[in-house]
C-alpha cells in the first residue's frame, strides 16, 4: 500500500538519492529529536538486496535518531547480528539468498532483543500475517510511505530508548511501590494498602480472603508489620495440615496427661503469640468441633489447654485466611455463620493477579533484580515478545506462579533479557499462555480459519483484547503492544476506537 504520493516537505535534503521502488524523491525531515540519553542510540540493521533501498533506510533512519549499519544479504545479516546484536533489524521479504520470513524466524531464535520490520514489494496478506505472527513489529510495503516509516521508525526509537530507561526505573519504582514487603502499583493495590495501614492499629479479628498465591500470608504480616504488635511474636498455623485430633490441642495447649503421648504440658498457638498476632492460615479447613472452641476464645478473649479446667486470658490479633468463599460454606454447613461473622467485621480481599496485570512489570522487576542477585547473573529484563507473554497468561496460580515462572526462566536464561522462548521454557503445566492472535470469527461467531482476516483487523482486535486485559490502561496497553502511548492513540483513532475501547474503571472499593 501507497498511502501517501505527494512528497513530504521534509523530504527535501534527500533529493540525492531515490527511491528505486517508487522513485520518490524524499526530502527534508522535521523529525522530533532523540531522547537525550547516556547511552548511544539505538541500533538499526538494514538488510535489502537493493542498493537504492538500503541508501535511503539508512538516511532516514539517521535521521529518526538510530545508528545505522547496512548490509545486502540475509547470510551475511545474521552472522553480523549474531556478532553485534542490533535493536532493530529491517529486513527485505525477498533477497536472492534468504527469504525474508525465514531470517525474520532465525532472528527471533537467536537474537531476541532484536525487533524485526519486514519489507516488501510483493504485499500479500498471507505473508503479513505470516510475519506478524513470527513475532515482527511491522510490515512495510514498497514503494515506501515516506510518512508512515518515518512515523514508525521514529515510534520504535523513542519505545527502545524509553524501554532502556523503563528497565532501570522500574526496579526503583517497585521498591518505592512496596508496602511492608508486598507490591503493587495498581489502583486497587494502592487502596489496599492503605486500607491496611489504616485499619491495623485498631482491627483484632481480620478476614484475608482470595485465591491461591494472591498474597493473604503477605497481607497477614503486613497487617502485623503495620501494627502496634510488630515488635510481638507473629504465629502461624495452617489449618489444613494439622490432624483433626490435635486440633485443640495445637490451638490452645495442653496439660500433661491430658491424652495418650502427652507427656509434657505444652502451651498452643493462642498463648505463643500473646501480646503479638495469630495467623490462622486456610482457616475454613477447621473441624466443626473446633469452631466452636475458636469462637468463644475470640469472643471472651481466653483459652483453655486440653485437659485443664484453667482459662487463660491471651490477648492476641486473630488473622484468618481462606481461598474458599466461608459464604457458601456457610449456607452447605460446613462452617458456622456465627464465627464467620465473627471473623469477618474486617475482611480484606486480595484481588486475582489477571485483574491487576498493569502490577506485572513491577512484580516482574523485582522478581528478576531478586533472582539475578542470587544467581549472580546479569538479567535487566525481558524481550518485548516475552514481556507480551507475560501480559497474557491467565495467572490462575497469581503471584505465586509469576515469581516461579520469572525463576525458573532467569535458571535458563545467559544473556541480559530473558526471551520469550527461555520464558515459555519456564512456564509450568499449570501456566496457560493466552493465544497471542485470535483466529478470525464470522458473524455468527463460528471460526473461519480458511479466510484469514485482513491485517487492519487483526490488529484492530487485538488492541481491544489487550486493552480489556490492562483495564483500559493506555500506558500498560502500550507496553504490552511494543509501541509508545502517542502510536496508541494514533491507531485508536485509524482504527475508530474511540467509544468502543475500555477506559480505566473507577478505582474499586475494598469492603
Ligand atoms: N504483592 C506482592 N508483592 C510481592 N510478592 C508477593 C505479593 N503477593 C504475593 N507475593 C509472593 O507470592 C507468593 C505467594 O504469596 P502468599 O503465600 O502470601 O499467597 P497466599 O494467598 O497465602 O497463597 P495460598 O492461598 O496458596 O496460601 C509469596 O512468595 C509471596 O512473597
Ligand atoms: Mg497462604
Amino acid at each position: 500500500m501507497h498511502e501517501s504520493t505527494a512528497a513530504p516537505e521534509w523530504a527535501d535534503e534527500l533529493t540525492e538519492t531515490r527511491c528505486s521502488s517508487c522513485g520518490a524523491a524524499p526530502t527534508a525531515m522535521s523529525l522530533p529529536k532523540p531522547v537525550p540519553s547516556t547511552s548511544a542510540s539505538p541500533s538499526l540493521l538494514v538488510v535489502d538486496d537493493e542498493l537504492p533501498v538500503l541508501k535511503v533506510v539508512e538516511r532516514l533512519a539517521a535521521k529518526a535518531g538510530f545508528e545505522v549499519e547496512t548490509c545486502a544479504s540475509g547470510t551475511e545479516a545474521l552472522r553480523m547480528l549474531m556478532r553485534k546484536p542490533s535493536d532493530l533489524a529491517m529486513v527485505d521479504l525477498r533477497m536472492p539468498d534468504v527469504n525474508g520470513l525465514d531470517l525474520l524466524r532465525q532472528i527471533r531464535a537467536n537474537v531476541p532483543g532484536c525487533e524485526v520490520i519486514l519489507m516488501t514489494a510483493y504485499a500479500a496478506v498471507d505473508s503479513a500475517v505470516e510475519a506478524i505472527k513470527l513475532g515482527a513489529r511491522e510490515y512495510l510495503t514498497k514503494p515506501f510511505d515516506f510518512d508512515r516509516l518515518r512515523d514508525v521508525l521514529v515510534d520504535i526509537r523513542l519505545e527502545l530508548e524509553r524501554r532502556a530507561q523503563v528497565v532501570a526505573l522500574e526496579s526503583q519504582v517497585a521498591k518505592q511501590l512496596e508496602f511492608c514487603g508486598m507490591l503493587g502499583r495498581s489502583p486497587v493495590m494502592q487502596e489496599l494498602f492503605s486500607l491496611i495501614q489504616r485499619l491495623a492499629p485498631h482491627a483484632k479479628v481480620v478476614l484475608v480472603s482470595g485465591e491461591t498465591g494472591t498474597g493473604k500470608e503477605l497481607a497477614a504480616r503486613a497487617f502485623h508489620q503495620a501494627g502496634p504488635r510488630r515488635s510481638k511474636p507473629f504465629v502461624t498455623i495452617n489449618c489444613s495440615a494439622v490432624v483433626d485430633t490435635l486440633f485443640e490441642s495445637e490451638l490452645f495447649g495442653h496439660v500433661r496427661g491430658a491424652f495418650t503421648g502427652a507427656v509434657e504440658s505444652k502451651a498452643g498457638v493462642f498463648e505463643a503469640a500473646q501480646g503479638g498476632t495469630l495467623f490462622l492460615d486456610e482457616v475454613g479447613e477447621l473441624p466443626l468441633s473446633v469452631q466452636a472452641k475458636l469462637l468463644r476464645a475470640l469472643e471472651y478473649g481466653e483459652v483453655q489447654r486440653v485437659g485443664s479446667l484453667q482459662p487463660k486470658k491471651v490477648d492476641v490479633t486473630v488473622i484468618a485466611a481462606t481461598n474458599r468463599d466461608l459464604r457458601s460454606e456457610v449456607a452447605a454447613g460446613r462452617f458456622r455463620g456465627d464465627l464467620f461473622y465473627r471473623l469477618n467485621v474486617v475482611e480484606v480481599t486480595l484481588p486475582p493477579l489477571r485483574d491487576r496485570r498493569e502490577d506485572i512489570p513491577y512484580l516482574t522487576a523485582a522478581f528478576m533484580r531478586g533472582c539475578a542477585q542470587r544467581m549472580h547473573k546479569p538479567m535487566t529484563g525481558l524481550t518485548p515478545p516475552a514481556e507480551r507473554l507475560l501480559f497474557q497468561a491467565k495467572w490462575e496460580g497469581n503471584i505465586r506462579e509469576l515469581k516461579n515462572v520469572i525463576e525458573r526462566a532467569c535458571m535458563l536464561s545467559d544473556g541480559t533479557l530473558v526471551s520469550e522462548r527461555e520464558l515459555a521454557g519456564a512456564f509450568g503445566p499449570e501456566t496457560q499462555a493466552a493465544a497471542p492472535l485470535r483466529v478470525r470469527t464470522s458473524d455468527n461467531g463460528a471460526r473461519a480459519p480458511e479466510a484469514p482476516a485482513p491485517l487492519d483487523e487483526i490488529e484492530r482486535e487485538h488492541i481491544l483484547d489487550v486493552l480489556r486485559q490492562v483495564n483500559g490502561n493506555r500506558m500498560a496497553a502500550a507496553k504490552v503492544l511494543g509501541i509508545s502511548r502517542r502510536a496508541l492513540y494514533r491507531r485508536l483513532e485509524r482504527h475508530n476506537l474511540g467509544d468502543e475501547a475500555p477506559r480505566p474503571a473507577a478505582a474499586r472499593r475494598l469492603s
